[in-house]
């Protein structure tokens, strides 16, 4: 290994949104790394700060050419440069969408368990949270297209934000739910914003498929969002771009980040995108190797001595979606009293959704002797958990 992962960096007192809790506490709830970014990443942050003026940044050819050439080699889809515009955040560009692209009082669709933010972007713009639930059979998360469709075919709603891959569950859309998907949408005029975010961090020797490469309907009826940012830890760098093939749709997203002003890069935003998709392979891949042997330790434990929880198998994303309906109580409840006992913190699944309420997610990019300090609080807090649970019956 040429890069070391197992280095504990303290971020405690650095304004960590994550490690802002109290001494003793262990936070691995928010889904940001606790691995420091790619050193050449660093590197070029360091280069650009050591120059010492932060005025206004205009973005370069270069930065279009970073994520066009790493589309094409990582994801097999060739992107124009035409298509793209550089926005502050994914969640700032899913507002800018759901404000210009969907009316007051309509129906944006998404698919719970689903980050907990798209409720907030959807509901804090006056549109309706429209559920098209996932079905989880004990082991794996499926669409119900019947119950999809009748969803979308609602007048009422004209945009589905679609999570690829998904975001608690990990799964990785195929081509052909990814093409149903965007049949389904064109024939009932829905636009769909496919937030692939978590694009790069699926297991080893696994893809993940853009919706805009599916076929010529996906791609023209959608607006993509993508960024360097969960991969290569950088969100609090904003750094993100908005893709869109189609022309009209292209002019409205060009306008609303506009008046939204979220198409201004700091002065980092570029420099950390454009290292991070030419310079930041080798790390990457290393780091994937890395997240899916914690994956695998966490199962593993859990199987073998906290056997009523159960991590949902998945291929994508440092997440793992923990399956906790064997217990008494809610995911919340349970998550509460692990925090409580033994300062474990992790995130209630009933955040992403109604249907995440017996779930609990656990973010587990962090060095690994952090992921075994995890699992011995849980093992010891979930056996306090089910003794007082079973006096309480
Ligand atoms: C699916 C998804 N979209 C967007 C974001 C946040 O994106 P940004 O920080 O670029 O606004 C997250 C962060 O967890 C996420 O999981």
């Amino acid at each position: 290994m040429r890069y070391n992962f197992d280095v504990r960096t303290d971020r405690r007192g650095t304004n960590s949104l994550k490690w802002d809790v109290t001494e003793g506490e262990l936070p691995m709830w928010v889904a940001d790394m606790d691995f420091q970014t790619a050193p050449e990443i660093k590197e070029a942050i360091l280069k650009r700060a050591e120059h010492g003026i932060f005025g206004y940044t205009v973005i370069p050819d270069e930065w279009y050419h970073a994520y066009i050439q790493w589309w094409e080699k990582r994801h097999d889809f060739r992107m124009e440069k035409e298509w793209m515009i550089f926005t502050t955040g994914v969640m700032p560009a899913v507002s800018s969408a759901v404000r210009k692209l969907t009316g007051v009082g309509e129906n944006v669709l998404i698919q719970t368990p689903v980050y907990n933010m798209f409720f907030q972007v959807i509901a804090n713009n006056g549109r309706n949270v429209v559920e098209a639930p996932l079905k989880y059979d004990g082991e794996n998360y499926h669409i119900d297209f019947g119950e999809l469709e009748k969803k979308l075919s609602n007048p009422q709603t004209t945009m589905m934000i679609l999570c690829n891959p998904h975001n608690p569950v990990g799964k990785i859309w195929d081509r052909e739910t990814l093409a149903e998907i965007g049949e389904l949408c064109c024939r009932h005029h829905v636009t769909v914003l496919s937030d692939e975010i978590h694009c790069d961090l699926t297991a080893p020797g696994w893809g993940y498929i853009p919706f805009a490469s599916v076929s010529d309907t996906c791609r023209d009826i959608s607006v993509t969002c993508i960024a360097p940012t969960k991969t290569f830890n950088l969100a609090g760098i904003h750094t993100a771009a908005v893709v869109a093939a189609d022309e009209v749709l292209r002019h409205k997203m060009r306008q609303t980040l506009n008046t939204d002003e979220a198409s201004e890069p700091n002065a980092f935003a570029v420099d950390a995108a454009v290292a991070a998709f030419t310079r930041g392979e080798p790390w990457l891949d290393e780091l994937r190797e890395y997240i899916w042997e914690n994956k695998r330790m966490v199962s593993e434990f859990l199987a073998a001595h906290v056997s009523e929880i159960k991590a949902v198998p998945s291929k994508a994303t440092y997440l793992i979606w923990l399956d906790c309906g064997c217990l008494v109580g809610t995911g919340r409840e349970i998550g509460r009293y692990l925090r409580e006992k033994t300062g474990l913190y992790l995130s209630g699944g009933s955040q992403y959704g109604k249907c995440g309420e017996d779930f609990l997610r656990m973010n587990v990019a962090c060095p690994r002797s952090q992921v075994e300090e995890a699992l011995g609080r849980m093992q010891e807090g979930i056996a306090a958990y089910t003794q007082w649970a079973g006096s309480l019956c």
